[in-house]
Protein backbone atom coordinates (compact mmCIF):
# COMPACT_ATOMS: atom_id res chain seq x y z
CA UNK A 1 0.00 0.00 0.00
CA UNK A 2 1.10 3.18 -0.97
CA UNK A 3 1.96 6.36 1.82
CA UNK A 4 0.76 9.65 0.40
CA UNK A 5 1.28 12.42 2.21
CA UNK A 6 -1.16 15.07 1.04
CA UNK A 7 -0.60 18.82 2.28
CA UNK A 8 -3.72 21.10 2.39
CA UNK A 9 -5.81 17.99 2.35
CA UNK A 10 -8.24 20.18 4.21
CA UNK A 11 -8.93 22.67 1.41
CA UNK A 12 -10.72 22.60 -1.39
CA UNK A 13 -8.98 20.95 -4.25
CA UNK A 14 -6.55 19.08 -1.48
CA UNK A 15 -10.01 16.98 0.39
CA UNK A 16 -11.24 16.64 -3.22
CA UNK A 17 -8.12 14.95 -3.81
CA UNK A 18 -8.30 12.70 -0.45
CA UNK A 19 -11.57 11.28 -1.63
CA UNK A 20 -10.60 10.34 -5.31
CA UNK A 21 -7.27 8.64 -3.91
CA UNK A 22 -9.07 6.53 -1.06
CA UNK A 23 -11.95 5.90 -3.64
CA UNK A 24 -9.81 4.70 -6.56
CA UNK A 25 -6.37 3.44 -5.40
CA UNK A 26 -5.55 1.45 -2.03
CA UNK A 27 -3.27 4.29 -0.83
CA UNK A 28 -2.89 5.60 2.43
CA UNK A 29 -3.75 9.00 3.16
CA UNK A 30 -1.96 11.33 5.38
CA UNK A 31 -3.31 14.83 5.55
CA UNK A 32 -1.11 18.12 6.43
CA UNK A 33 -3.07 21.06 6.91
CA UNK A 34 -2.72 23.77 9.05
CA UNK A 35 -6.39 24.93 9.32
CA UNK A 36 -5.94 28.42 8.14
CA UNK A 37 -9.47 30.24 7.37
CA UNK A 38 -9.38 28.34 4.29
CA UNK A 39 -9.43 24.55 5.74
CA UNK A 40 -12.47 22.47 6.58
CA UNK A 41 -12.37 19.86 8.74
CA UNK A 42 -15.97 18.58 7.78
CA UNK A 43 -14.46 18.23 4.26
CA UNK A 44 -12.83 15.03 5.97
CA UNK A 45 -15.55 13.77 8.10
CA UNK A 46 -16.51 10.20 8.15
CA UNK A 47 -12.94 8.97 5.74
CA UNK A 48 -11.95 5.17 6.69
CA UNK A 49 -9.50 5.40 10.06
CA UNK A 50 -7.38 2.19 8.48
CA UNK A 51 -6.69 4.51 5.53
CA UNK A 52 -6.54 8.01 6.84
CA UNK A 53 -4.63 9.88 9.05
CA UNK A 54 -5.24 14.08 9.87
CA UNK A 55 -2.30 15.76 11.71
CA UNK A 56 -2.85 19.67 12.34
CA UNK A 57 0.47 21.47 11.77
CA UNK A 58 2.07 24.07 9.19
CA UNK A 59 4.17 23.18 6.39
CA UNK A 60 6.98 25.45 7.56
CA UNK A 61 7.93 23.47 10.58
CA UNK A 62 10.77 21.40 9.21
CA UNK A 63 11.02 19.25 12.09
CA UNK A 64 7.40 18.14 11.97
CA UNK A 65 7.41 18.14 8.13
CA UNK A 66 11.00 15.86 8.27
CA UNK A 67 9.01 13.12 10.22
CA UNK A 68 5.96 12.93 7.94
CA UNK A 69 8.04 13.24 4.67
CA UNK A 70 10.67 10.58 6.28
CA UNK A 71 7.52 8.46 6.51
CA UNK A 72 5.67 8.50 3.28
CA UNK A 73 6.51 7.12 -0.32
CA UNK A 74 5.06 10.12 -2.20
CA UNK A 75 4.14 13.93 -1.03
CA UNK A 76 1.52 15.71 -2.83
CA UNK A 77 1.74 18.95 -2.37
CA UNK A 78 -1.93 21.10 -2.55
CA UNK A 79 -1.14 23.67 1.12
CA UNK A 80 -1.15 27.13 -0.24
CA UNK A 81 -2.75 30.54 0.29
CA UNK A 82 -4.70 30.53 -3.08
CA UNK A 83 -7.15 33.66 -3.37
CA UNK A 84 -5.75 36.53 -5.58
CA UNK A 85 -8.36 38.89 -3.45
CA UNK A 86 -6.57 38.02 -0.51
CA UNK A 87 -3.24 38.32 -1.89
CA UNK A 88 -3.41 42.02 -2.94
CA UNK A 89 -4.98 42.88 0.78
CA UNK A 90 -1.70 40.67 2.53
CA UNK A 91 0.42 39.42 0.91
CA UNK A 92 2.87 38.35 3.18
CA UNK A 93 1.05 34.78 4.63
CA UNK A 94 1.63 33.84 0.58
CA UNK A 95 5.27 34.40 0.59
CA UNK A 96 5.45 32.21 4.16
CA UNK A 97 3.45 29.22 2.89
CA UNK A 98 3.97 29.66 -0.67
CA UNK A 99 7.83 29.86 -0.77
CA UNK A 100 9.07 29.24 2.64
CA UNK A 101 6.81 26.21 3.41
CA UNK A 102 7.34 24.58 -0.51
CA UNK A 103 11.36 25.27 0.82
CA UNK A 104 10.82 23.46 3.68
CA UNK A 105 9.11 20.35 1.81
CA UNK A 106 11.15 20.12 -0.55
CA UNK A 107 14.02 20.21 1.95
CA UNK A 108 12.96 16.66 3.90
CA UNK A 109 12.44 15.08 0.33
CA UNK A 110 15.40 15.05 -1.30
CA UNK A 111 17.08 14.75 2.63
CA UNK A 112 14.99 11.59 2.30
CA UNK A 113 14.95 10.55 -0.93
CA UNK A 114 11.24 11.11 -1.24
CA UNK A 115 9.07 11.65 -4.47
CA UNK A 116 7.64 14.86 -4.49
CA UNK A 117 4.58 16.18 -6.90
CA UNK A 118 4.30 19.95 -7.00
CA UNK A 119 0.76 21.18 -7.49
CA UNK A 120 0.39 24.87 -9.07
CA UNK A 121 -1.44 26.93 -11.64
CA UNK A 122 -1.84 28.08 -14.85
CA UNK A 123 -1.70 31.60 -13.22
CA UNK A 124 2.20 31.12 -13.19
CA UNK A 125 2.10 32.24 -17.16
CA UNK A 126 0.44 35.52 -16.86
CA UNK A 127 -2.49 36.38 -19.09
CA UNK A 128 -3.60 36.00 -22.63
CA UNK A 129 -5.88 38.53 -24.86
CA UNK A 130 -9.33 37.58 -25.95
CA UNK A 131 -8.07 36.62 -29.32
CA UNK A 132 -5.40 34.82 -29.03
CA UNK A 133 -5.46 31.77 -31.05
CA UNK A 134 -2.44 30.71 -28.88
CA UNK A 135 -2.99 28.55 -25.42
CA UNK A 136 -0.57 28.15 -22.46
CA UNK A 137 1.81 25.32 -23.00
CA UNK A 138 4.88 23.86 -20.70
CA UNK A 139 6.89 25.71 -22.75
CA UNK A 140 5.10 29.24 -22.46
CA UNK A 141 7.49 31.62 -20.27
CA UNK A 142 6.49 32.82 -16.81
CA UNK A 143 4.89 36.21 -16.31
CA UNK A 144 2.66 36.25 -12.83
CA UNK A 145 0.83 39.27 -12.07
CA UNK A 146 -0.02 38.86 -8.12
CA UNK A 147 1.40 38.19 -5.35
CA UNK A 148 -0.55 34.75 -5.28
CA UNK A 149 0.58 33.58 -8.92
CA UNK A 150 4.30 35.07 -8.27
CA UNK A 151 4.52 33.18 -5.15
CA UNK A 152 3.36 29.87 -7.08
CA UNK A 153 5.63 31.00 -9.39
CA UNK A 154 8.73 31.09 -7.20
CA UNK A 155 7.76 27.62 -5.59
CA UNK A 156 7.55 26.38 -8.83
CA UNK A 157 11.03 27.34 -9.82
CA UNK A 158 12.54 26.14 -6.03
CA UNK A 159 11.11 22.82 -7.49
CA UNK A 160 13.13 22.79 -10.73
CA UNK A 161 16.10 23.78 -9.14
CA UNK A 162 15.75 21.27 -6.60
CA UNK A 163 15.45 18.92 -9.24
CA UNK A 164 18.48 19.84 -11.16
CA UNK A 165 20.80 20.65 -8.40
CA UNK A 166 19.78 18.10 -5.77
CA UNK A 167 18.06 15.45 -8.05
CA UNK A 168 14.46 16.03 -6.28
CA UNK A 169 12.56 13.63 -7.65
CA UNK A 170 9.99 15.54 -8.48
CA UNK A 171 7.19 16.49 -10.95
CA UNK A 172 5.35 19.51 -11.60
CA UNK A 173 1.15 20.28 -12.70
CA UNK A 174 -0.02 23.62 -13.49
CA UNK A 175 -3.97 23.32 -13.56
CA UNK A 176 -6.61 25.94 -14.38
CA UNK A 177 -9.70 27.01 -12.72
CA UNK A 178 -11.24 23.99 -10.60
CA UNK A 179 -14.84 24.01 -9.60
CA UNK A 180 -16.79 21.19 -7.49
CA UNK A 181 -17.77 20.68 -4.27
CA UNK A 182 -15.71 21.91 -0.98
CA UNK A 183 -14.67 25.24 -2.41
CA UNK A 184 -14.30 28.08 -0.07
CA UNK A 185 -17.23 30.65 -0.65
CA UNK A 186 -14.26 33.32 -0.87
CA UNK A 187 -13.84 32.01 -4.50
CA UNK A 188 -16.13 33.44 -7.63
CA UNK A 189 -18.55 29.70 -8.14
CA UNK A 190 -19.08 29.15 -4.83
CA UNK A 191 -19.33 32.89 -3.61
CA UNK A 192 -22.18 33.50 -6.75
CA UNK A 193 -24.09 30.32 -5.89
CA UNK A 194 -24.24 30.58 -1.57
CA UNK A 195 -25.05 34.81 -2.80
CA UNK A 196 -28.04 33.48 -4.65
CA UNK A 197 -29.27 31.27 -1.92
CA UNK A 198 -28.68 33.95 0.62
CA UNK A 199 -30.78 36.26 -1.63
CA UNK A 200 -27.85 38.58 -2.60
CA UNK A 201 -27.25 39.14 -6.43
CA UNK A 202 -23.56 37.87 -7.71
CA UNK A 203 -21.22 40.04 -8.06
CA UNK A 204 -19.08 40.42 -11.35
CA UNK A 205 -16.36 42.43 -11.53
CA UNK A 206 -15.88 44.96 -14.02
CA UNK A 207 -17.93 43.53 -17.14
CA UNK A 208 -17.43 40.25 -16.66
CA UNK A 209 -15.21 39.56 -19.81
CA UNK A 210 -12.40 37.71 -18.02
CA UNK A 211 -11.97 34.30 -19.51
CA UNK A 212 -11.08 31.09 -16.91
CA UNK A 213 -10.58 27.71 -18.37
CA UNK A 214 -12.69 25.91 -15.67
CA UNK A 215 -11.99 22.08 -14.89
CA UNK A 216 -13.42 19.61 -12.35
CA UNK A 217 -12.09 19.49 -9.03
CA UNK A 218 -12.40 15.11 -9.84
CA UNK A 219 -10.47 15.50 -12.86
CA UNK A 220 -7.33 17.73 -11.35
CA UNK A 221 -7.54 14.49 -8.95
CA UNK A 222 -7.22 12.07 -12.10
CA UNK A 223 -4.67 14.32 -13.56
CA UNK A 224 -2.40 14.11 -10.69
CA UNK A 225 -2.41 11.09 -10.00
CA UNK A 226 -1.57 9.49 -13.50
CA UNK A 227 1.51 12.01 -13.10
CA UNK A 228 2.21 10.33 -10.07
CA UNK A 229 2.01 7.02 -11.60
CA UNK A 230 3.38 7.72 -14.94
CA UNK A 231 5.18 10.67 -15.15
CA UNK A 232 8.41 11.98 -15.86
CA UNK A 233 11.10 12.74 -12.66
CA UNK A 234 11.63 16.87 -13.52
CA UNK A 235 8.97 17.44 -15.93
CA UNK A 236 6.28 20.22 -15.93
CA UNK A 237 2.28 19.11 -16.77
CA UNK A 238 -0.30 21.37 -17.78
CA UNK A 239 -3.99 20.25 -16.73
CA UNK A 240 -7.00 21.61 -18.67
CA UNK A 241 -10.51 20.41 -19.70
CA UNK A 242 -11.22 22.94 -22.73
CA UNK A 243 -13.78 24.54 -20.33
CA UNK A 244 -12.95 28.27 -21.50
CA UNK A 245 -16.24 30.67 -20.46
CA UNK A 246 -16.02 34.10 -19.35
CA UNK A 247 -16.72 35.55 -16.26
CA UNK A 248 -20.53 36.45 -17.28
CA UNK A 249 -21.66 33.78 -18.76
CA UNK A 250 -20.53 31.61 -15.70
CA UNK A 251 -22.93 33.72 -13.38
CA UNK A 252 -26.02 33.68 -16.16
CA UNK A 253 -25.47 30.17 -16.19
CA UNK A 254 -26.07 29.99 -12.38
CA UNK A 255 -28.83 32.12 -12.16
CA UNK A 256 -30.56 30.27 -14.98
CA UNK A 257 -29.88 27.12 -12.91
CA UNK A 258 -30.97 28.82 -9.84
CA UNK A 259 -34.62 29.65 -11.09
CA UNK A 260 -33.50 33.75 -11.46
CA UNK A 261 -33.63 36.39 -14.28
CA UNK A 262 -29.98 36.06 -16.28
CA UNK A 263 -29.15 39.33 -15.33
CA UNK A 264 -30.03 39.98 -11.65
CA UNK A 265 -26.19 40.23 -10.88
CA UNK A 266 -24.45 43.30 -9.99
CA UNK A 267 -20.92 44.91 -11.41
CA UNK A 268 -18.56 45.68 -8.96
CA UNK A 269 -15.17 47.34 -8.43
CA UNK A 270 -12.92 45.54 -10.89
CA UNK A 271 -9.81 43.24 -9.15
CA UNK A 272 -6.84 45.87 -9.44
CA UNK A 273 -4.26 43.89 -12.16
CA UNK A 274 -7.20 41.73 -13.18
CA UNK A 275 -5.73 38.60 -15.09
CA UNK A 276 -7.96 38.58 -18.66
CA UNK A 277 -8.01 35.15 -19.94
CA UNK A 278 -6.21 31.54 -18.87
CA UNK A 279 -6.37 28.62 -21.31
CA UNK A 280 -4.33 25.25 -21.38
CA UNK A 281 -3.03 23.27 -23.74
CA UNK A 282 -3.02 20.13 -21.96
CA UNK A 283 -2.05 18.00 -25.36
CA UNK A 284 1.30 16.95 -23.53
CA UNK A 285 -0.46 15.20 -20.74
CA UNK A 286 -3.01 13.28 -22.66
CA UNK A 287 -0.53 11.92 -25.48
CA UNK A 288 2.34 10.96 -23.33
CA UNK A 289 0.75 9.99 -19.95
CA UNK A 290 -2.53 9.10 -22.07
CA UNK A 291 -5.41 10.75 -19.16
CA UNK A 292 -8.44 12.47 -20.68
CA UNK A 293 -10.76 14.43 -18.62
CA UNK A 294 -14.10 12.88 -17.57
CA UNK A 295 -16.50 15.71 -16.74
CA UNK A 296 -16.22 17.56 -20.11
CA UNK A 297 -20.28 18.69 -19.20
CA UNK A 298 -19.61 21.97 -17.63
CA UNK A 299 -22.96 23.14 -17.67
CA UNK A 300 -24.15 19.80 -15.86
CA UNK A 301 -20.84 19.87 -13.47
CA UNK A 302 -22.20 23.80 -12.49
CA UNK A 303 -25.70 22.35 -11.66
CA UNK A 304 -24.26 19.13 -9.53
CA UNK A 305 -22.36 21.96 -8.00
CA UNK A 306 -25.14 24.09 -7.60
CA UNK A 307 -26.80 21.43 -5.65
CA UNK A 308 -24.07 20.60 -3.54
CA UNK A 309 -24.14 23.69 -2.31
CA UNK A 310 -27.82 24.01 -1.46
CA UNK A 311 -27.51 20.39 -0.05
CA UNK A 312 -24.54 21.10 1.75
CA UNK A 313 -25.23 24.79 3.77
CA UNK A 314 -23.82 23.70 6.98
CA UNK A 315 -20.40 23.15 5.29
CA UNK A 316 -20.15 26.74 3.90
CA UNK A 317 -22.41 28.69 6.22
CA UNK A 318 -20.19 29.70 9.33
CA UNK A 319 -17.90 31.39 6.92
CA UNK A 320 -20.36 33.33 4.80
CA UNK A 321 -21.01 36.54 6.19
CA UNK A 322 -17.43 36.86 7.51
CA UNK A 323 -16.50 36.43 3.33
CA UNK A 324 -18.85 38.81 2.54
CA UNK A 325 -18.31 41.84 5.11
CA UNK A 326 -14.61 41.76 3.58
CA UNK A 327 -15.93 41.55 0.71
CA UNK A 328 -18.25 44.89 1.61
CA UNK A 329 -15.08 46.81 2.90
CA UNK A 330 -13.33 46.25 -0.65
CA UNK A 331 -16.55 47.66 -2.52
CA UNK A 332 -16.83 43.88 -4.45
P1 LIG B 1 -7.55 26.29 -0.52
O1 LIG B 1 -7.26 27.69 -0.08
O2 LIG B 1 -8.98 25.85 -0.62
O3 LIG B 1 -6.83 25.26 0.49
C1 LIG B 1 -5.53 25.45 0.94
C2 LIG B 1 -5.31 24.50 2.13
O4 LIG B 1 -3.95 24.64 2.55
C3 LIG B 1 -6.19 24.81 3.33
O5 LIG B 1 -6.72 23.62 3.87
C4 LIG B 1 -5.23 25.48 4.32
O6 LIG B 1 -5.61 25.27 5.68
C5 LIG B 1 -3.93 24.78 3.97
N1 LIG B 1 -2.75 25.58 4.34
C6 LIG B 1 -2.52 26.90 4.07
N2 LIG B 1 -1.34 27.27 4.59
C7 LIG B 1 -0.79 26.17 5.15
C8 LIG B 1 0.43 25.92 5.85
N3 LIG B 1 1.33 26.90 6.04
N4 LIG B 1 0.68 24.67 6.29
C9 LIG B 1 -0.23 23.66 6.10
N5 LIG B 1 -1.41 23.86 5.48
C10 LIG B 1 -1.68 25.09 5.02
O7 LIG B 1 -6.78 26.10 -1.89
P2 LIG B 1 -7.19 25.27 -3.20
O8 LIG B 1 -8.02 26.12 -4.06
O9 LIG B 1 -7.66 23.94 -2.79
O10 LIG B 1 -5.76 25.13 -3.89
C11 LIG B 1 -4.90 24.04 -3.56
C12 LIG B 1 -3.66 24.08 -4.43
O11 LIG B 1 -4.04 23.99 -5.80
C13 LIG B 1 -2.85 25.37 -4.29
O12 LIG B 1 -1.48 25.04 -4.34
C14 LIG B 1 -3.25 26.18 -5.50
O13 LIG B 1 -2.22 27.06 -5.90
C15 LIG B 1 -3.48 25.09 -6.52
N6 LIG B 1 -4.41 25.40 -7.62
C16 LIG B 1 -5.67 25.88 -7.33
C17 LIG B 1 -6.57 26.10 -8.37
C18 LIG B 1 -8.00 26.55 -8.09
O14 LIG B 1 -8.78 26.71 -9.03
N7 LIG B 1 -8.41 26.73 -6.84
C19 LIG B 1 -6.18 25.87 -9.70
C20 LIG B 1 -4.88 25.39 -9.95
C21 LIG B 1 -4.01 25.15 -8.89
P1 LIG C 1 -11.45 33.36 -8.46
O1 LIG C 1 -12.43 32.28 -8.11
O2 LIG C 1 -11.00 34.28 -7.39
O3 LIG C 1 -10.22 32.62 -9.16
P2 LIG C 1 -8.91 33.25 -9.92
O4 LIG C 1 -8.71 34.63 -9.50
O5 LIG C 1 -7.83 32.35 -9.40
O6 LIG C 1 -9.16 33.07 -11.38
O7 LIG C 1 -12.09 34.26 -9.63
C1 LIG C 1 -12.44 33.71 -10.88
C2 LIG C 1 -12.85 34.86 -11.78
O8 LIG C 1 -14.05 35.46 -11.28
C3 LIG C 1 -11.82 35.97 -11.84
O9 LIG C 1 -11.82 36.50 -13.17
C4 LIG C 1 -12.35 37.02 -10.87
C5 LIG C 1 -13.84 36.86 -11.00
N1 LIG C 1 -14.67 37.15 -9.80
C6 LIG C 1 -15.84 37.92 -9.93
O10 LIG C 1 -16.19 38.41 -11.03
N2 LIG C 1 -16.62 38.12 -8.83
C7 LIG C 1 -16.29 37.61 -7.61
O11 LIG C 1 -17.04 37.82 -6.64
C8 LIG C 1 -15.09 36.82 -7.48
C9 LIG C 1 -14.68 36.25 -6.16
C10 LIG C 1 -14.31 36.61 -8.61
Amino acid sequence: MQKLLVTGGAGFIGSNFVHYALDNTDAHVTVLDKFTYAGNRRSLAGLPEDRFALVEGDICDAALVDGLVANADVVVHYAAESHNDNSLHDPRPFLDTNIIGTYTLIEAARKHGTRFHHISTDEVYGDLELDDPERFTESTPYNPSSPYSSTKAGSDLLVRAWVRSFGLQATISNCSNNYGPYQHVEKFIPRQITNVIDGIRPKLYGAGENVRDWIHANDHSSAVLTIIEKGEIGQTYLIGADGERNNKEVVELILKEMGQPSDAYDQVIDRPGHDLRYAIDSSRLRRELGWTPRFSDFEQGLADTVKWYRDNEDWWRPQKSETEAKYKVQGQ
